[in-house]
C-alpha cells in the first residue's frame, strides 16, 4: 500500500516534470472539488491536534511522502539546492495553506502544482506535522558584514510579523535559515508583483526594497538559526 503511495507520487513528480518541459496548461479543478478538499482538510488537521495516535499515524505516512519530496527539498525538509525552500522546522498551518494555494491557483509552480494533485488529505496532513518536527540545519553568514546590514532593516520591518528570532506563526511563514536564492527570488517577486502569489501582505512590504536591502536581508534572514 505504502509502496503503490510512493509510486503514485512518484508518477506526478515524472507527470510534472514533463508538463513543465512541455509548458503544457495546469488542468483546473472544479470549484466544487476545491471547496470539499479545503473543509476535509482543516477538519482533519484539527483532529490530528487532539488525537495523539491519530498524528503519530499520519507522521509515518507524512515522512514516507517525505522520500520522494527528498529529491527537491532534501532529506528531512533541509533542502541542498539553494533555489528550493527548506520545508523543516515550517509551521505545519502555514506549510497546509501553501499546499491549498498551490492546489486551487492562488499560488503557481508547476511542479508543486503536479505533486499536489497526486496527494489525498491525510498525505497532506502527514507531511506537514513531519517536516514541522525537523530542525533546520543552520548555515553561518558567508559574508558577516552584510548580515549585519541585514539585520538593521530585519529589524526595522520583517520582525513585527517574523517575529524576532524569524519563526513565524499559523499564518506567517518562517524564514530562519531559509534557502538564499529561494528568499532572493521570492522577496523580488513580491516587490516586482510577479503574480505567483495571489493578494500578499508581502508585496507592501518589499515594496520600499531596494535590491541592495534584499542582498542585506537574505545574508542575515539565511543565517538565523
Ligand atoms: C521537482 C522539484 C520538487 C519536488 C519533487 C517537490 N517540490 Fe515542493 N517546491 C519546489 C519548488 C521549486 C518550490 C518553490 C516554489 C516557488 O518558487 O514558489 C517548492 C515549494 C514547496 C512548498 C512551499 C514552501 C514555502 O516555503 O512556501 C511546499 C509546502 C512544498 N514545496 C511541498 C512539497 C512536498 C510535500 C513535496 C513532495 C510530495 C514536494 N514539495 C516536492 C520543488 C519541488
Ligand atoms: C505585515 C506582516 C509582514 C511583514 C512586515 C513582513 N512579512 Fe514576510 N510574510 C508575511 C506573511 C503573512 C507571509 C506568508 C505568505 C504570503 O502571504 O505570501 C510572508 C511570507 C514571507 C516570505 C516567503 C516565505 C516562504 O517560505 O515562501 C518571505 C521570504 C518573507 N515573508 C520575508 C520577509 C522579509 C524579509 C520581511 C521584511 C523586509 C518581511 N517578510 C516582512 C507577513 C509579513
Amino acid at each position: 500500500m505504502v509502496t503503490s503511495m510512493i509510486k503514485r507520487i512518484a508518477l506526478a513528480l515524472t507527470t510534472a516534470l514533463m508538463a513543465a518541459l512541455m509548458t503544457a496548461p495546469a488542468m483546473a479543478q472544479s470549484a466544487k472539488a476545491r471547496a470539499t478538499a479545503k473543509v476535509d482538510l482543516d477538519a482533519r488537521f484539527k483532529e490530528a491536534q487532539t488525537n495523539l495516535k491519530l498524528a503519530d499515524d499520519l507522521y509515518k505516512v507524512g515522512r514516507k511522502v517525505a522520500a520522494v519530496c527528498a529529491n527537491c527539498h532534501g532529506d528531512g525538509g533541509n533542502s541542498t539546492k539553494p533555489s528550493i525552500p527548506n520545508l523543516a522546522g515550517q509551521n505545519p498551518a502555514y506549510l497546509l495553506e501553501q499546499l491549498r494555494q498551490f492546489a486551487d491557483g492562488r499560488r503557481r509552480n508547476e511542479f508543486m502544482e503536479g505533486m499536489i494533485r497526486a496527494m489525498d488529505s491525510d498525505e497532506k496532513i502527514g507531511m506537514v506535522l513531519f517536516y514541522a518536527a525537523q530542525d533546520v540545519t543552520h548555515k553561518p553568514a558567508a559574508n558577516a558584514a552584510l548580515a549585519t546590514k541585514g539585520q538593521e532593516y530585519f529589524e526595522k520591518t520583517c520582525f513585527r510579523c517574523h517575529g524576532n528570532g524569524g519563526r513565524g506563526n499559523e499564518q506567517i511563514a518562517r524564514i530562519a535559515g531559509q534557502q538564499p536564492d529561494y528568499l532572493r527570488l521570492t522577496l523580488k517577486r513580491y516587490r516586482d508583483g510577479a503574480g505567483v502569489r495571489a493578494n500578499s501582505i508581502m508585496t507592501p512590504n518589499t515594496k520600499l526594497m531596494t535590491d541592495a536591502d534584499i542582498e542585506a536581508v537574505v545574508a542575515y534572514v539565511s543565517s538565523m538559526p
